[in-house]
C-alpha cells in the first residue's frame, strides 16, 4: 500500500509517498481503506519538529488522525464490525484500567495517547474504537470530525455551554474554531469569532456565526468586543496572549476553556483580577468516544455539517500542511487516498 509519510521534520517538503506492507489484524483489530483523513495542526506540529510525541528514531512516521473508510478486514470473525461495514475513528488510545478510565471521562485516562497512522490507503485499527456511519454521512465529512469536532463539543461542554449564552472564539477559521462555532449555534448559544483575514470573515459569517471580528490584535480585539456584552464563556485554542485576552473580556464568573498553543506556550494574567471575578481557566484535551457518537448522530439529523476547504490525493499531502501553515484553509482540508 502507499502511504504519505513524514521524511524529517523541516515543513510540508519532508512529506513523501512510500510503499509499505499492507497491514494484517490481529485479535480485537481490522483494517480500513481509507476513503478520507483530514489532517490537524497536531500533525503539523509533528511536521516541523514541535512536537514532543514523535523523535527521529520514528522516522519515516505515518500521521493523520481522523479516518473514514470501508472496514477490509478484521482480526477476529466474532468483532463488533464486519468487512464492508462504513465506519469513522476514534483516534483516543487509552490504558482501559486506570482510575480515569474506569470512572470516567476516558480522555482524562493517565496513559492517553493518539491513533497515528491515517495518512495511507490502509489503517490497522481498534476494532473498539470504530464508530458507525449512517449512509447520509459521506467518508470526507465523516473524516473531518473527530480532532476537531470532538475537542471543540468536549470544551463546550467542560464550559457548560447554555442556550442564549455568548462564546468567545479567537481564531474561529480553523479546525477546531469553525467545529466551535457551528457547535455553539447547535446548542442554541451566540457565537463571537476572530480572524484575520477579510476572505475568511465572509465565510464566517455565512457559516452563521453571530458576531465577526476581523483583527488579530488582542487589543484591538478587545475593543471590538467592547461594544457587546462580555462573553459567558471564551473557548480558546491559541493559547500565548489570546488567554489574556479571553480573561479581560469575559464576565465576572465566565468560564475559559483552553486546547491549545497556536500562539504561544506561555501567558500572564492578572492573578487577583483572576479571583475576585471569579472565573475560571480550564484546560481540556480532545472528547470521548460518547462525544464522537453523538456528532455523528447530529449530522445525520442535519443539524449541522463541517466545511470542508478542499480535498487532496495522497501525492497532495504535501500542499494540504503548507495551505494550513499559510493560514489559507477554512474549515477543515481533507486527503482523500
Ligand atoms: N488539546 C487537544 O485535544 C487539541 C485538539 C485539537 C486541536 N488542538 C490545538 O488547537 C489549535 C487549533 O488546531 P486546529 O487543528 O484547529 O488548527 P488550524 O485549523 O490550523 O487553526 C487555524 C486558526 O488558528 C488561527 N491562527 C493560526 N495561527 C495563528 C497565530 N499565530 N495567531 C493567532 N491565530 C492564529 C487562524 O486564524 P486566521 O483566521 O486569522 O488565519 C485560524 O482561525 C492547535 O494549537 C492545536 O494543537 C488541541
Ligand atoms: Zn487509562
Amino acid at each position: 500500500m502507499r502511504v504519505a509519510a513524514f521524511t524529517g521534520f523541516t515543513g510540508p517538503d519532508d512529506v513523501a509517498v512510500l510503499e509499505r506492507d499492507d497491514p494484517a489484524p490481529s485479535a480485537g483489530e481490522a483494517v480500513i481503506d481509507v476513503e478520507a483523513c483530514s489532517i490537524n495542526r497536531h500533525d503539523l506540529w509533528i511536521l516541523e519538529g514541535d512536537s514532543a510525541m514523535v523523535g527521529t528514531d520514528e522516522l519515516p512516521f505515518v500521521s493523520g488522525l481522523d479516518v473514514a473508510g470501508t472496514v477490509s478486514e478484521v482480526g477476529r470473525d466474532d468483532a463488533t464490525v464486519v468487512a464492508g461495514d462504513r465506519v469513522v475513528l476514534c483516534p483516543n488510545q487509552t490504558c482501559g484500567v486506570c482510575r480515569y478510565c474506569r470512572e470516567g471521562p476516558e480522555n482524562l485516562c493517565e496513559r492517553y495517547s493518539l491513533f497515528h497512522g491515517g495518512l495511507a490507503e490502509r489503517a490497522l485499527v481498534d476494532v473498539d474504537r470504530l464508530v458507525p456511519l449512517p449512509d447520509s454521512v459521506d467518508a470526507t465529512t465523516a473524516a473531518a470530525i473527530p480532532t476537531a469536532y470532538m475537542t471543540a463539543y468536549h470544551m463546550l461542554r467542560r464550559a457548560e455551554t447554555a442556550p442564549g449564552d455568548l462564546v468567545f472564539v479567537p481564531g474561529a477559521t480553523g479546525g477546531v474554531g469553525v467545529a466551535a462555532v457551528q457547535l455553539v449555534d447547535v446548542l442554541g448559544a451566540r457565537s463571537v469569532g476572530t480572524t484575520s483575514s477579510a476572505a475568511k470573515a465572509a465565510r464566517l459569517r455565512d457559516l452563521g456565526a453571530d458576531h465577526v471580528i476581523e483583527a488579530s490584535d488582542p487589543e484591538e480585539i478587545a475593543t471590538a468586543l467592547g461594544e457587546r456584552s462580555a462573553p459567558d464563556a471564551v473557548l480558546n485554542h491559541l493559547g500565548g496572549e489570546f488567554t489574556e485576552l479571553g480573561l479581560d473580556v469575559m464576565r465576572r464568573g465566565g468560564r475559559m476553556v483552553i486546547c491549545g498553543r497556536t500562539a504561544g506556550d506561555r501567558s500572564a494574567f492578572d492573578v487577583p483580577r483572576l479571583f475576585l471575578s471569579h472565573q475560571r481557566i480550564i484546560g481540556s484535551t480532545m472528547g470521548t468516544q460518547g462525544d464522537l457518537e453523538r456528532l455523528v448522530q447530529l449530522i445525520a439529523e442535519g443539524a449541522f455539517e463541517p466545511p470542508v476547504d478542499a480535498t487532496y490525493p495522497l501525492e497532495g499531502t504535501g500542499t494540504a500542511f503548507a495551505d494550513m501553515q499559510r493560514r489559507d484553509a477554512f474549515g477543515k482540508l481533507v486527503v482523500r487516498p
